[in-house]
């Protein structure tokens, strides 16, 4: 009987502990380059050690909160397309603690791996290679961290596209030598050092119409996904997720 209530005492001394580093609250408002209030804008709280990421989105009068975080120290930043702000680093957070940060925003530049399909499905030059991106790669994966983050001449491309018919090619099967070629080449006119894009996809006729109003009820979804761990990726071709993917892998 004795060992049962200790048990209890410790099982809800462990109950209490968990609920008490959990309690920090990170609040504040996010304004824009004209000093209104900014909707929309991504509030990630990264906590330095465990390297969880908490991601909530500001309302309509640019107030965010995130909460239940457990002590700690944390960087706090900002997600908004074309804008930036200072993030703030060393945020030290004691349990319970409520800190308030205010973020103002300030023009930054556009990036083509900031852009959705949508845009560039709008925006890349027409060619039958762009459709096979669209039908072929982005089954598995985003054109903007492993395509449009990185420059490569074609040869480079035409690399890292047999190395997908290789590696992926239960997915890949109907690729044929000409779309490979097709898509190296195509590939290096987008992400390569002689770029037919401008710069900034800004700058392109037509971006202003590419960008959608902000839709709050997509953003509540969004606002649901709240945690996320971001773990080290590898980005070498001997580091492969463990699920998901086909079961051949290469050397
Ligand atoms: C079946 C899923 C799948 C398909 C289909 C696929 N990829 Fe990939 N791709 C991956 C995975 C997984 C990685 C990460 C591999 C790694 O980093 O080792 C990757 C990585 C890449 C990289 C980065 C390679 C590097 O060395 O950094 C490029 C470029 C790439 N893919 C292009 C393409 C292109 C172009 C297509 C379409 C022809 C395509 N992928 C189709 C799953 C896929």
């Amino acid at each position: 009987m004795r060992s049962e209530l200790r048990l209890l005492a410790l099982m809800s001394a462990i109950v209490l502990l968990g609920s008490a580093c959990h309690s920090a609250t990170i609040t504040g408002t996010v304004k824009g380059v004209d000093g209104a209030p900014s909707q929309g804008a991504f509030v990630e709280a990264q906590n330095a050690k465990t390297k969880i990421t908490v991601i909530v989105l500001s309302d309509s009068q640019g107030h965010y909160r995130v909460e239940n975080l457990p002590s700690g120290e944390y960087r706090v930043q900002i997600r908004a397309v074309g804008y930036r702000a200072e993030p703030q680093t060393g945020v030290n957070l004691a349990a319970d603690q409520t800190t308030s940060l205010d973020f103002a925003l300030q023009k930054g530049v556009v990036r083509w791996n900031d852009t959705s399909q949508y845009q560039a499905k709008q925006l890349w030059p027409a060619a039958r290679a762009k459709d096979l991106i669209f039908t072929n790669c982005s089954i598995c994966h985003g054109f903007q961290t492993r395509m449009a983050s990185v420059t490569r001449d074609e040869d480079g491309w035409r690399d890292r596209v047999e190395f997908m018919r290789t590696a992926m090619h239960f997915n890949l099967p109907y690729l044929t030598d000409q779309d490979a070629a097709d898509l190296a080449s195509y590939l290096a006119r987008l992400f390569g050092p002689d770029s037919v894009l401008t710069k900034s996809p800004e700058d392109m006729p037509g971006y202003k119409e590419t960008v959608r109003p902000f839709s709050s009820d997509a953003a509540l979804r969004r606002s649901e996904m709240r945690e996320l761990v971001q773990l080290p990726i590898k980005t070498t071709s001997t580091a492969w997720p463990t699920s998901g993917l086909p079961a051949s892998r290469p050397m």
